[in-house]
């Protein structure tokens, strides 16, 4: 069996639809045959059962992180999308808000063992290292930002917090290199560097061997830009420009794969409790899912 391809789904920002897109990409590559898992790792706001028909989720993430589940298997319930499952992060237990590193570490390792095609890990809002922790954990990642301004900086901090914290533990060991890294998260330092292609070009000097890794790690990671919410063709620039941005600023390759446009209906069916795409209408939205997922499929196949 092969390994599942696991993707984060962030964007910084809360209320971009980085839930809705989750529910609906997932749901496409259901249509198109794959098999889907999706893991809700919004721990302090979980609500992407509602999105894919799950009224309230039996078990979840805190059965698992309490040790009362012992496989993480067993967590994992059904959905109105066909062949997928969901692993929940509903819980009133307030603490398994922020879970410690060993906690996420323990998701994350035993995620690949899961049988699916493809898993969806959708995260919260913020950049911080709670959220931050997943995305640079898997080497996929989806950004979903709308195109106002503070969504881009937003999507931007992420971004840069991401590849910082997963460039910080890739090195964890290794004091002098942890050093260098905050030089560039605190530009006050002397040292400070503007972007990460600086930050390499110095490893390449101090640390030769280890600026290799670093290019690998960076060289290895897959990032997609979706643009929710789309209302003009002006809105779709946006994407391209930030896509610009972030290869300048983090030398990360922003793979725009598409924008969905803003949709009224698409509110109405999360208060149905089903993913859009599922409708058998053909409408414009749905065509959206289809190009963006077509061209995630056209990237990530063969990959793992
Ligand atoms: N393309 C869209 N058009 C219209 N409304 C949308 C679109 N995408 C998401 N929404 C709505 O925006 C709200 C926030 O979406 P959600 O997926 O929960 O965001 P997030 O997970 O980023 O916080 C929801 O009410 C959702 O129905
Ligand atoms: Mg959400």
């Amino acid at each position: 069996m092969k390994d599942p391809v696991i993707i984060s789904v962030g964007g910084g920002k809360g209320g971009v639809g980085k839930s809705t897109v989750t529910a609906n990409v997932g749901a496409t590559l259901s249509k198109k045959g794959f098999s889907v898992g999706f893991i809700d790792a919004d721990l302090g706001g979980a609500n992407l059962h509602i999105c894919v028909g799950v009224k309230r989720p039996a078990v979840g993430l805190q059965d698992y992180i309490s040790g009362r589940c012992k496989r993480i298997n067993e967590i994992a319930i059904p959905t109105i999308v066909p062949n997928s499952w969901l692993i929940s992060g509903a819980s009133d237990i307030l603490e398994l808000a922020n879970p410690n590193y060993a906690q996420k570490q323990k998701i994350i390792n035993n995620l690949k063992t899961m049988s699916a095609d493809y898993i969806l890990v959708d995260l919260g809002a913020g950049s911080d290292y709670h959220v931050t922790d997943f995305y640079s954990a898997f080497p996929n990642g989806i950004i979903v930002t709308d195109g106002l301004p503070t969504s881009i900086e937003n999507a931007y901090s992420y971004l840069k917090n991401g590849t910082i914290r997963g460039l910080a533990r890739l090195f964890s060991g290794n004091q002098e290199i942890q050093k260098t890294i905050k030089c560039f998260i605190d530009p006050d330092t002397r040292k400070a560097f503007a972007t990460i292609g600086e930050l390499y070009d110095y490893m390449v000097r101090k640390f030769p061997e280890d600026a290799s890794v670093m290019k690998e790690w960076l060289y290895n990671r897959r990032t997609f830009l979706i643009l929710n919410m789309v209302k003009s063709g002006d809105d779709v620039k946006v994407g391209t420009r930030f896509a610009e941005l972030v290869k300048k600023y983090l030398s990360i390759t922003l793979h725009y794969i598409g924008y969905i446009i803003y949709s009224p209906e698409i509110r109405a069916t999360i208060k149905q409790m089903h993913p859009i795409v599922l409708d058998q209408e053909p409408s414009k939205v749905i065509e959206c899912f289809d190009a963006v997922t077509d061209n995630l499929l056209a990237i990530t196949r063969g990959r793992s």
